[in-house]
């Protein structure tokens, strides 16, 4: 591993390794040398994702991707989604946007420095240098003058950026579960909103309660109240779960009800993640529709509801325009889990055929910015305009869905808690708070700078890892 950086200066190692794959030291959600260390070693190598493609539908449409420091224009040329680093050629300034979340097009001017006037199209190529006989012909070379690219890449209606020339292909890095996503239709969802939060702690922190449903029981009762069977068989032991227990007196009827109604709550409370019309459609389908016909036991009826819901989905939405999967082929042929984990910082929940979709950034060892988009289908043609920015909200404001404002109203404290004396490490459950573990290490490995096929590999393994077991990355 190189110490020193292209300027000579010293590299920021890792002051705080796990050593142990159940343990995470404590200090690496605050200590600042950690936190250079990322900078340093992690942002600059992976794929981040940079932008939602609906708010850069036309040629020449471009919007600014901002992380620990550095900006990136991402472009819709005519060939295709480009990037570049957001700096003028000639003394530095950012062309184009300067701020968070700033879009524009620049099919017709192009990119003009504000300071002096240069400009470039949106193939980076420089186009115009005001006084060029002043400077010397050597300085002036295209090749020289032309914007830095970035490499870019677009997977599941976003475009990906990564800093890294070398690195390994967004496929290569994320594995089989692009493919499995893809089956359920990400590529052709919309986002519907998109809101925002600071969040006072550390981006990890942020990022771990939504890396495990051991959670659920305490920190979302509601969730656990309509379906106690769920988590007290995951999660409980011979003594139960910590919630409501499971009623083995519970009717079919009664158990299809708080089926719905557990849809309601995803629905209402968990941003999006099931959408309106599919709970209109699930409820068509409720106990007193007289032509339901399900099996007697509870445990056989269930499955056999949920086939039916997935089928009348995907039949109505596609009636109404919607490409829609077929739900319950690719239930069988491409299983997802309830939230998918792409390294290092977005999250997809799939449900039916609508999505939560979570995007974590760094804003300082102990500040991050959490953004949450719903995405859905919508007929061609009738597809509303895209939120082109999000709405920022207070961590706990009321305007946020229940779900998540639960997990928010955990992590702040989480945060200081961690600063609490004789608190070394946290120790992880290795059958279920395994992903918190994994992509730890893999973060770990990005700082020793192992190479980039190694790194890929072990990031495939993080692909449906959710609520999963500690795994050997071979790294
Ligand atoms: S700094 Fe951009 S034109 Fe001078
Ligand atoms: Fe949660």
């Amino acid at each position: 591993m190189a110490d020193i950086n292209s300027a000579g200066m010293p590299l920021a190692g890792n002051p705080y390794p796990i050593t142990r794959s159940e343990l995470i030291p404590a200090q690496r959600y605050y200590d600042e040398t950690f936190y250079r260390a990322e900078v340093e070693h992690l942002w600059p190598h992976v794929w981040q994702m940079a932008c939602r493609l609906e708010t850069i539908p036309n040629v020449g449409d471009w919007v600014e991707y901002t992380n620990v420091g550095k900006s990136v224009l991402v472009v819709r040329t005519k060939d295709g989604v480009k990037a570049y680093q957001n700096h003028c050629r000639h003394r530095g300034v950012p062309i184009a946007g300067g701020s968070g979340n700033a879009h524009g097009n620049c099919a017709k001017s192009g990119f003009i420095c504000p300071f002096h006037g240069w400009r470039w199209n949106m193939d980076g190529e420089s186009t115009f240098v005001y006084g060029k006989q002043l400077f010397s012909d050597d300085l002036l070379d295209q090749g020289e003058l032309a914007l830095k690219p970035v490499r870019c890449e677009t997977w599941g209606g976003c475009a990906f950026i990564n800093h890294d020339m070398n690195a390994p292909s967004l496929k290569d890095s994320m594995g089989p579960v692009l493919d499995r996503l893809d089956a359920h239709g990400m590529s052709n969802v919309r986002s519907e909103w998109w809101f925002a939060t600071e969040l006072p702690a550390n981006w990890k922190i942020a990022m771990e309660a939504f890396m495990e449903g051991y959670h659920v029981m305490m920190t979302h009762p509601q969730l656990q109240r309509s379906v106690p069977g769920l988590y007290n068989a995951r999660y409980g032991n011979e003594t139960g779960g910590i919630g409501l227990p499971i009623d083995p007196d519970q009717t079919v009827e009664d158990n299809i009800r708080a089926q719905i109604d557990n849809l309601k709550l995803l629905g209402s409370g968990m941003a999006g993640m099931v959408h309106a019309k599919e709970i209109e459609i699930a409820e068509q389908l409720g106990p007193d529709n007289p032509d339901l016909q399900l099996p007697p036991t509870v445990a056989e009826a269930v499955p056999v509801w949920f086939g039916l819901v997935q089928d009348a989905i995907a039949r109505k939405l596609k009636e109404r325009g919607e490409n829609v999967p077929d739900l319950n082929a690719v239930c069988v042929s491409d299983p997802v889990n309830a939230v998918e984990y792409l390294f290092p910082h977005y999250f997809l929940l799939p449900f039916f055929t609508s999505y939560a979709s979570y995007r974590i950034r760094p804003l300082g060892p102990e500040k991050c910015l959490f953004e949450i988009w719903s995405l859905t289908h919508f007929p061609e043609g009738q597809e509303p305009e895209p939120p082109m920015e999000p709405t920022v909200l207070p961590y706990d404001s009321q305007d946020f869905p229940m779900i998540p404002r639960q997990d928010y109203s955990n992590i702040p404290i989480q945060q200081k808690g961690l600063h609490s004396e004789g608190f070394e490490f946290m120790r992880l459950a290795k059958d279920v708070e395994g992903l918190i573990s994994n992509y730890q290490r893999l973060i770990d490995a990005y700082i020793a700078g192992e190479p980039g096929a190694k790194l890929a590999a072990a990031n495939r393994k993080l692909g449906g890892n959710f609520d999963g077991p500690i795994l050997d990355l071979e790294i």
